[in-house]
């Protein structure tokens, strides 16, 4: 099988293994673990930060973003099709306890005078402050969609300018930076607090980073706790995240060409790719100009040995590159899916 649903799927590397084995640890929660403080200080500097908290997942970090941002019944402001508001259960509302307005916008992002109207409008109702906004970069649903850095400035005067704090669920972020040929930390250090996640390109087995300013990481050592996130030995996993940061940072490139081959490949072919959306490690098929539906076409291609999987309602699947795969299974990949997929496309 090629597996193409997610950049989740990848297992450790016998180079990471190796770093995991070697790892010096100690007691996390007595803030004791080498490796976990070493992470935790080279992720404040690649993301611009001045702190940084090392976490299990993205969702945790996400999470506890919101509760350093707002008090309960305060309004949340993301991007309809956010992960924050679509994948994490609700739990802006159950562990923060907030309203949540969902916006509209072509290729994950927001306008500034979205934001800014978003903001007066939940003002004007009673007493709910609007006191957060979450970007997300690279957006997921959107097909891994990068946020230009003038709009992103914008976004976020605009949200200042409302009184709200500004979080970014930068769980591919790296992505982004490698897109954008920019340092991280010149995308990270333009939020207020931004989530990193080491499940993804990276290659961890797990974990995720929350940076922002030393008061809100201190605030969220104490969430940590809260959640059940404060952890012992966890240098085991914080090595394999420098070693990640030292080796699989530069070579998302890699992804993001064979992602672009892949499209452009599928695009001759004659299946329904839009080649300008591909801008990092996703390929997105609109399933609705096939004539099979959206698990039709999944299973299709299943059949033949290519996994993909849903994304954006019932119109779209995705492919999403990543370490575990080779040129030798892209090229797999664009033959066993044009082959599968070309009979069903209609104009
Ligand atoms: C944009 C985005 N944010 C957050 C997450 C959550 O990551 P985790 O699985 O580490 O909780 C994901 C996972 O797919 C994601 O795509």
């Amino acid at each position: 099988m090629i597996d193409l649903r997610s950049d989740t799927v990848t297992r450790p590397t016998a180079g990471m293994r190796a770093a995991i084995a070697a790892a010096e640890v100690g007691d996390e929660q007595m803030r004791e673990d080498p490796s976990v403080n070493a992470l935790q200080e080279r992720a404040a500097v690649l993301l611009g930060q001045e702190r940084a908290l090392f976490l299990p997942t993205a969702t945790m970090a996400n999470q506890i973003a919101l509760k350093l941002h707002s008090r309960p019944g305060d309004v949340l402001i993301a991007h309809e099709h956010s992960h924050i508001l679509t994948y994490e259960f609700g739990g802006a509302a159950v562990h923060a306890g907030l309203l949540t307005v969902g916006l509209p916008g072509a290729a994950g992002r927001l306008t500034a005078a979205q934001v800014t109207r978003a903001a007066a409008s939940a003002q004007g109702v009673v007493d709910q402050q609007p006191s957060v906004l979450v970007v997300e970069n690279t957006h997921n649903i959107a097909g891994g969609r990068v946020w230009p850095l003038d709009e992103l400035d914008a976004v976020v005067g605009a949200a200042h300018a409302g009184g709200l704090g500004v979080h970014m669920d930068g769980a591919r972020l790296l992505n982004a930076a490698v897109a954008l040929r920019v340092p991280a930390a010149d995308i990270g250090s333009r939020v207020d607090t931004v989530t990193l996640c080491l499940s993804k390109g990276l290659g961890c087995p797990l974990g995720a980073i929350l940076a922002g300013p030393t008061d809100l990481i201190a605030a969220a050592w104490r969430q940590k706790f809260l959640f059940g996130g404060a952890m012992r030995q966890a240098g085991i996993i914080a090595a394999a995240a420098l070693y990640a940061l030292d080796h699989h940072v530069a070579r998302l490139a890699v992804d993001h060409e064979r992602a672009r081959r892949l499209a452009e490949a599928w695009h001759a072919a004659g299946l329904p790719v839009e080649l300008d959306r591909v801008e990092t490690n996703f390929v997105q098929l609109d399933t609705s100009r096939l004539d099979l539906s959206q698990s039709e076409t999944i299973a299709a291609l299943r059949e033949v040995g290519v996994l993909l999987s849903p994304t954006l309602g019932e119109t779209h699947i995705r492919a999403v590159t990543h370490l575990d795969l080779d040129d030798a299974d892209i090229d797999r990949a664009i033959d066993l899916a044009s082959e599968a997929l070309g009979e069903h496309v209609h104009a």
